[in-house]
């Protein structure tokens, strides 16, 4: 893996050349009092070194003539290890993680400048720590100073998103293997999660399962909060109470998943705990359906990437006029965004390191981004009538019968060369996979 770290470190030299980039490390989060969150890497930081501790600084400096690559380390602390830690130190980060030179992170002061003296640029990212960015900011006013008559420095600072988010974007092979063990796991969760989905259970129960085989299967844990929203919790975007106790013929959402070496799955599926749908679950459960295969199938390389969602979207609004919930033709309910109030989240975004995964979009105002092979994106439209679901005024009333059924379905996709891979098939969705003859 070192080497793999070495060469992204690499892809980005060749990108900055002449600049100098610095990143930061993960703050430990507080939890409350003086007890604090488990820690979790910041993913720029990990993505090019590897290195999993906190107070760590990562300088990238493909130009200076010694060491291009320099850490600063929490040094070695027997007492503080054995508070909080194992700590690598600065001798051994120097051999394990394949830095240049290697300092304690007490010393930055004294030897950051000499990284960015010769940089035309800072690549740095202003951060929530406003005592760190100062500190950086001080360091490249005393150099600006010197600009004008030595006339080198630098002279301009920049944000490294614009050089490696585009190069997080295109998974590596290794990347993808981390990717395809988190959703493995995911996959079996969701296999016995609808295994104990049934009325009188509650919520918790089926999240604390899933979440026990994350961990138990070498997992860091959720990679996101579970949400396991029964009946019309499934309404709720972001619920995560997981309290309800199920009900008879209730619907199932769950959208969980493994992270797994902080790579992520993120996968949703809605049933019926019982094996069987009322009507009107069965009619909205097979509109989402048909509205996510038709959008899975626009995942193809040089595909904008936004007609999946459009795809979705147009899916999702005829079926709701064909069954009067919606009135008007199919376009002007989407370009007035009639459509919203029974979908009102996008089709998908990047996964990767982060679960919304970093990387642009959009190449422009008007241009969207070609997929590409190495993306990966999730595909995951829903449909969402709240029991107080309203309306434009130019629309109907939602009869009583359609309300508290919330449904979405969401898979993982990869782009390939000739067209994509889900790797998430594995996880039923069809009809007759998750009904009861
Ligand atoms: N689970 C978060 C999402 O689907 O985006
Ligand atoms: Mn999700
Ligand atoms: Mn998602």
């Amino acid at each position: 893996m070192q080497a793999e770290y070495r060469q992204r470190r690499q892809k980005l030299m060749e990108t900055i050349r002449t600049g100098t980039a610095i990143f930061r490390s993960a703050p430990m989060a507080v939890m409350h009092g003086d007890v604090e969150y488990n820690f979790r890497q910041e993913s720029d930081f990990f993505y090019l070194t590897g290195f999993n501790e906190p107070n760590a600084v990562a300088v990238i400096a493909p130009h200076h003539e010694e060491h291009q690559f320099v850490l600063f380390v929490q040094p070695k602390d027997p007492l503080m290890e054995t508070w909080t830690g194992y700590r690598v130190g600065v001798d051994l980060a120097k051999a394990e993680y394949g830095a240049d030179e290697v300092y304690p992170i007490t010393e930055l002061d004294e030897h950051l400048p000499q990284y960015l003296a010769g940089a035309d640029r800072i690549y740095y990212r202003l951060g929530r720590d406003r005592t760190f960015n100062q500190t950086l900011l001080d360091h490249w006013q005393c150099l600006l100073a010197k600009v004008p008559k030595e006339g080198i420095g630098p002279i301009a600072l920049e944000d490294p998103i614009t050089v490696l988010h585009p190069q997080r974007l295109i998974k590596s092979e290794s990347e993808l293997a981390l990717i395809r063990k988190a959703v493995e796991i995911s996959i079996e969760a969701h296999h016995l999660a609808r295994e104990m989905a049934q009325p009188g259970r509650y919520e918790y129960e089926i999240q604390a399962e899933m979440e026990r085989l994350f961990r138990l299967r070498g997992g860091v844990g959720p990679a996101y909060p579970s949400i396991v929203a029964s009946g019309f919790n499934a309404c709720i975007l972001h619920y995560t109470e997981n309290t309800r106790q199920i009900q008879d013929q209730d619907l199932l959402l769950i959208d969980a998943a493994c992270s797994y070496e902080y790579y992520n799955a993120d996968i949703t599926r809605t049933f019926p705990v019982q094996g069987r749908f009322t009507p009107e679950q069965q009619i909205l459960y097979e509109l989402v359906l048909t509205a996510q295969e038709a959008a899975i199938a626009q995942v193809q390389p040089g595909k904008p990437y936004n007609v999946f969602h459009d795809t979705a979207v147009k899916v999702l609004t005829q079926g709701l006029v064909d069954l009067g919930l919606l009135q008007g033709t199919v376009e002007t309910l989407i370009e007035e965004e009639k459509y919203k109030p029974f979908y009102m989240h996008r089709t998908g975004h990047w996964l990767g390191l982060d679960v919304h995964d970093v990387g642009v979009y959009k190449q422009n105002k008007d241009t969207w981004q070609p997929f590409q092979p190495g993306q990966v994106v999730t595909v995951e439209p829903g449909l969402y009538i709240g029991l107080d679901i309203q309306l434009a005024e130019d629309q109907p009333e939602v009869p009583e019968k359609w309300r508290g059924i919330g449904i979405r379905i969401e898979d993982d996709v990869l782009v390939t060369a000739d067209g994509h891979e889900v790797l998430t098939a594995a996880v039923p969705k069809s009809m007759a996979a998750i009904t009861t003859p």
